[in-house]
């Protein structure tokens, strides 16, 4: 599954072909990524990309999840996806990380509005959840920019770095998305 965003910007389903290159950019990227993603520092090789993967593959066949590489000028920039999609709660998690040198551009924002469409239009859910850590302001802008609601803090939700950290929760729900886009027409 491919979905074009623009000419430059699209989302790739992932697949054992991106392993090298998804590895290179992590870990040309490890400083940048390890203060809030807790996977970084326990993917060591190529070899540990395949395996995130193969675990991506299982999910995407039983259809409790789907990962995107988000490819710019056809180079790996990042990743997003559907970490979790629960059929019986009939919503889906966003999670996602660029490289630090595509920060800044609205790659992140427009790969998230895709897949709230994916969520919505495709897979006929009903919610759409972002978790940020309360630290990462950053990260929180992007569901703010999306017009995601800010529905609680999740006090120490996470572990990273030897901490357990909290996590802000926003919200979307498909009726406000199609009110959303309706009314910016
Ligand atoms: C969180 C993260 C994805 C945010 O990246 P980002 O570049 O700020 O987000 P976007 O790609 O949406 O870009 C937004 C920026 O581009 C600008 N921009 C340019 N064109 C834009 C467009 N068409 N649409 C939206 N924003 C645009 C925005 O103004 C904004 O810049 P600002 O923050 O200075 O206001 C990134 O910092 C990251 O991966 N961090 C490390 C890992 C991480 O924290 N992951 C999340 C864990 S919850």
């Amino acid at each position: 599954m491919i979905l074009v965003i623009d000419k430059y910007l699209k989302l790739e389903l992932i697949n054992l072909s991106h392993a090298e290159e998804l590895y290179r950019l992590t870990d040309n990227n490890r400083k940048f990524l390890d203060k809030w993603l807790p996977w970084v520092k326990h993917t060591n090789s190529d070899k540990d990309t395949k395996e995130f993967i193969k675990g991506c593959l299982k999910k995407h066949i039983k259809g409790e999840g789907f990962n995107f590489v988000i490819l710019y000028k056809n180079k790996i920039a990042g990743n997003v996806s559907l970490v979790e999609i629960s059929k019986f709660r009939n919503l889906a998690e966003i999670g996602y990380w660029l490289a630090e040198e595509y920060n800044g551009k609205g790659l992140m924002t427009r790969s998230c509005k895709a897949l709230v469409d994916l969520c919505f239009d495709e897979l006929k859910l009903n919610r759409v959840i972002i978790k940020c850590e309360t630290r990462n302001k950053a990260s929180q802008r992007i569901p703010e920019r999306l017009g995601f609601y800010k529905q609680g803090v999740l006090k120490r939700d996470g572990f990273n770095n030897d901490k357990y950290v909290d996590h802000v929760q926003y919200s979307m729900f498909k009726r406000e998305w199609v009110k959303r886009s309706t009314d910016s027409k």
